[in-house]
């Protein structure tokens, strides 16, 4: 499937759906030519795995095109050094009318303790983009579990902190 495909059956069903329908896992590794002088990967090889991982996310739940409109919320918590096995996770926190939140966590799996360490985060919204080119109504997402319930609720107050400092720059 292309980001650039239209699911008929995905795009025009807006009964709410699941964030596991839509939320996805992938790997990476860290590669010589993603890292920097400190043989760490860079910062926009980190957010480029993310943006991609959001955007197939964001297609599987809106099932048409999709564009990021904003990155947001970005933090480094620790280097991920050269050859580092990367697990990006991504899911939909909330979609409003036609832009979708999603969260995205890269971490490393500690293989002693059989943990994931965070490496980043972020907050990555996407619109879902018509025919005719224009954003495009998505379909609402129903969380489940406490912890989807609680991305659910903290992704509006996201939302309205963008509002509201755009509104305040201008
Ligand atoms: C995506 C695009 C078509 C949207 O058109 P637009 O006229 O700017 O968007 P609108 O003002 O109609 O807003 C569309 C949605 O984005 C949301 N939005 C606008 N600014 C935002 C911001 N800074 N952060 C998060 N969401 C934002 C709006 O709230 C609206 O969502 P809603 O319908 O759920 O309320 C247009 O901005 C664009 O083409 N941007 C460039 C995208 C791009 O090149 N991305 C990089 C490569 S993928």
């Amino acid at each position: 499937m292309k980001n650039t495909d239209l699911i008929p059956e995905i795009a025009n069903d807006m009964t709410p759906r699941k964030v596991r329908d839509s939320q996805t896992e992938t790997h990476a590794i860290v590669h010589p030519d993603n890292t920097n002088a400190l043989h760490n990967a860079f910062g926009g090889y980190l957010m480029g795995l993310m943006d991609v991982a959001a955007c197939v996310v964001a297609f599987n739940h809106a099932g048409r095109k999709v564009n990021t409109i904003s990155i947001d919320g970005v933090r480094f918590f620790r280097p991920a050094t050269l050859g580092t096995i990367l697990n990006i996770h991504a899911s939909l926190n909330r979609a409003f009318n036609t832009s979708m939140e999603i969260g995205l966590k890269i971490t490393e799996t500690d293989p002693v303790n059989k943990c994931e360490l965070p490496i980043a985060h972020g907050y990555f919204t996407f619109v879902a983009i018509g025919e005719d080119g224009r954003p495009t109504a998505v379909a609402p997402v129903e969380p489940e579990t406490e912890e989807e319930k609680r991305r659910y609720e903290q992704a509006l107050v996201r939302r309205e902190a963008r509002i509201a400092l755009g509104k305040k720059l201008g």
